[in-house]
């Protein structure tokens, strides 16, 4: 048999057993419903043609069944034409000869979902920071329909790749009061955090290009810069921040084309660099001329008193910085921003056009109006937050008590560390008790932190007490299973 024409991408253990979903679900002998799971994830594309599987018994480790079970499901797919392997060169991804020419690849979000779509009932989510939306969403929906500009806009033609000037200002006043003097043309609006970095990362990488990314980081964010073929390099995170010698080394040596960091709540594990840190490293920027995207997203959700933001520390560093409406508003609203120098907006503005010609005007104006009402918002969001994350850790202390955890400054993650084991493991096992878990090595650009699990505490009060009781009784079976 021929070896694959399309480049090998070798799947992470942890990756190639998160795609698979809850698999475990269905009915039928184990090794044909793990058969059923890799072709699903195959047709869907999250395993796409070319891509290597790891070791037979480290998957059988991270999918949590035998080796003879792991054996057999892939003998049944090689027989079927979905996988192939050759002695030396291991198994890989192919597709049976009536379905080529159908192929695709997706990111570890689209995983995600596949774990969804994948589940048999109707699980406790701990994976996703994403907030119901706020009571002022509908009154301001209101207020725009009502108001007559809308009806004057609706009769204009309206092309405004750099987003409306009304939420341009709006957003350019709240840097102002963060410390960041911004006019409007300074901001360009985008949808949501993920496109704005997705412009900034393919602005400034090109394929074998250099990210220094934070170690761990937000799925988001590794998503982008795999995409755009960037070589990431991972800076520890400890409780005050990113180690900011191992940066500044980094920084000197290396000379990357990008550093990525999220200064204010780190996610997943909620910690704030201090403005000494922040000042060292705008000035770096400066010196070295790297430029520095700040995520500024979760900087509304905070627990205590922040520094601002690095682009404050040096007006001429080429500090990028990006925040959004999704986490104090609603992520539906699908409203973010870029803040950087006109020069360099107006670059991303024309790329932005390539991608969608601008971000829907009515989200837009409903942001613009929301950010008015902003501290009232936030007061609420954090009480909120806050009293949701305590019941976490209140379930967890009594529940779980030897897992330990650094209690987040603000931001919607708690950075769990399990006793024992390993997370990725104990997440499959966890599936199967009815509550998906995102494990550590999903969110670092090493597959490292694998005794982590990031537990994001937005959910409903119930919710956090039913998950935390499946979590507990997951994690009998799972250590039944090696003590
Ligand atoms: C650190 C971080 N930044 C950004 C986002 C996504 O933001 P947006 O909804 O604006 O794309 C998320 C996920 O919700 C996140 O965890």
């Amino acid at each position: 048999m021929d070896a694959p024409t399309v480049p090998h991408r070798a799947a992470g253990p942890t990756h190639a057993a998160e795609v698979l979903g809850n698999w475990a679900a269905a009915r039928g002998p184990l090794h044909r419903k793990l058969a059923d799971a890799i072709r699903a994830a195959i047709e869907r594309g999250e395993l796409p043609v070319g891509t290597r599987l790891p070791a037979e018994r480290s998957f059988a480790t991270h999918v949590s069944v035998s080796r003879s079970t792991v054996f057999s499901a892939w003998e049944q797919l090689k027989r079927e034409g979905w996988l192939e392997s050759r002695r030396g060169s291991g198994t890989w991804v192919r597709l049976p000869d009536a379905r080529r020419g159908i192929s695709g690849g997706v990111d570890s979000m689209e995983s995600l979902r596949g774990i969804f779509r994948a589940g048999a009932s109707d699980p406790v989510d701990f994976t996703t920071g994403q907030l119901e939306g706020t009571a002022a969403i509908p009154r301001m929906l209101a207020e725009v329909a009502s108001d007559p500009r809308t009806a004057a806009l609706l009769g204009t033609q309206h092309m405004l790749p750099q987003g409306a000037e009304e939420l341009r200002s709006a957003v350019a006043a709240r840097f102002a009061t963060a410390g960041v003097p911004t006019a409007p043309e300074q901001v360009l609006i985008t949808s949501g955090y993920q496109q704005a970095i997705w412009l900034v990362a393919s602005l400034f990488i090109r394929p074998g290009d250099t990210v220094v990314v934070e170690d761990p980081t937000s799925l988001g964010a590794l998503d982008v810069f795999r995409a755009v073929g960037s070589r990431m390099r991972g800076v520890q995170v400890d409780d005050s921040g990113l180690v900011v010698e191992e940066l500044a080394q980094l920084m000197s040596s290396v000379r990357p084309q990008l550093v990525s960091l999220t200064p204010t709540f780190h996610n997943p594990t909620g910690s704030v660099l201090p403005g000494l840190h922040r000042r060292r490293i705008a000035r770096l920027a400066r010196q070295l001329d790297v430029p520095v995207v700040e995520d500024l997203t979760h900087a509304d959700i905070g627990f205590e008193e922040i520094p601002p933001p690095i682009a404050h520390y040096d007006r001429d560093a080429p500090v990028i910085s990006v925040g959004s409406m999704s986490k104090l508003y609603w992520s539906g609203l699908r409203i973010g921003w870029v803040r950087a120098s006109e020069q360099l907006i107006a670059r991303l503005g024309r790329l932005k056009t390539v991608t969608d010609l601008g971000t829907p005007l009515l989200s837009q104006l409903v942001s613009a109006r929301l950010l008015v009402d902003h501290d009232e918002v936030r007061r609420h969001r954090v009480e909120q937050v806050h009293a949701r994350m305590l019941r976490l850790i209140a379930n967890l202390e009594q529940i779980l008590p030897d897992w330990e955890w650094t209690m987040p400054r603000g931001g919607v993650a708690l950075w769990a560390r399990l006793p024992a084991g390993d997370a990725a493991e104990y997440a499959q096992l966890a599936l199967r008790h009815g509550v998906v878990l995102l494990p550590g090595p999903l969110l670092s650009a090493n597959e490292g932190h694998r005794d982590r699990l990031r537990l994001c505490y937005h959910l409903p009060p119930e919710k956090i007490d039913a998950g935390v009781d499946l979590l507990a009784r997951a994690w009998l079976a799972y250590r039944r299973r090696y003590d």
